[in-house]
């Protein structure tokens, strides 16, 4: 199989390609528009033909690649049943499998950072590893405060949903600001400080007093993502 991640320095944005060999047909998740011609770069050199780009939610923090790479390689944008991008060419609902030429994705429903996020589970039938977009990064989880944003949908997101795959399930999340790169779902049920040992109300309340200044680039991201990042 091929697995890429992508860094976008600017953001802290991680994208993830994948396919299940060369030459076959392939599939970005979280695209950032700057590094468009990077992602590109890597589709030509390792023989892929690009067919859906997913974004697990309208991030907040960076404008999307979905709308600039649908132009350049005719692949299908594809998001959440609940997301207000109608620019998306595809959505997906809770449970819904989709196939890349052999690369399975399962795709939760996992609201909390927003209230139209969804993780994607790699090889659902015996779970390799989950892309949990904002909900649940590395040793954190995404705010809570705007967009949408519930703690407590978060809490059960986290605990009811993404805590029930396996513990060696690998976590891929959206962001990591410390230089982590990857981690596991046993390991952030261990050692994400805001959920273990914590309880619902623990955790409503650290997410409700984070005090977090507003994303710079908030106010054009959003109006942009939900144009698939076409400005
Ligand atoms: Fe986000």
């Amino acid at each position: 199989m091929i697995f890429r991640q992508f860094f976008d320095a600017e953001s802290s944005t991680y994208t993830y390609l994948m396919a299940s060999g060369q030459g076959r047909e392939a599939v970005i998740i979280d695209p950032v528009r700057e590094q468009l011609e990077h992602y590109l770069a890597a589709v030509t050199a390792l023989e892929l033909k690009l067919v859906k780009a997913i974004d697990t939610h309208t991030h907040a923090d960076h404008i999307t690649a979905l709308g600039a790479l649908r132009d350049r390689t005719g692949c299908v944008t594809l998001m959440g049943e609940f997301t207000k991008a109608e620019c998306v060419s595809m959505s997906v609902r809770e449970g819904e499998r989709i196939d890349i030429d052999g690369v399975q994705l399962k795709a939760l429903y996992t609201p909390g950072h927003t209230d139209e996020s969804f993780s994607f589970v790699l090889r659902p039938e015996r779970p390799a590893a989950v892309f949990t977009g904002d909900v649940l990064l590395i040793r954190g989880t995404g705010r809570t405060d705007f967009q949408g944003g519930d703690p407590h949908k978060s809490w059960d997101s986290i605990v009811n949903t993404l805590f029930r795959l396996p513990d060696d399930t690998l976590v891929y999340p959206a962001h990591d600001y410390k230089g982590w790169t990857a981690s596991s779902i046993g390991e952030e049920k261990r050692h994400n400080p805001r959920l273990a040992g914590k309880d619902e109300a623990a955790y409503v309340d650290i997410m409700r007093n984070l005090n977090l200044a507003n994303p710079k680039l908030m106010d054009v991201a959003v109006p942009a993502n939900l144009a698939c990042g076409k400005t």
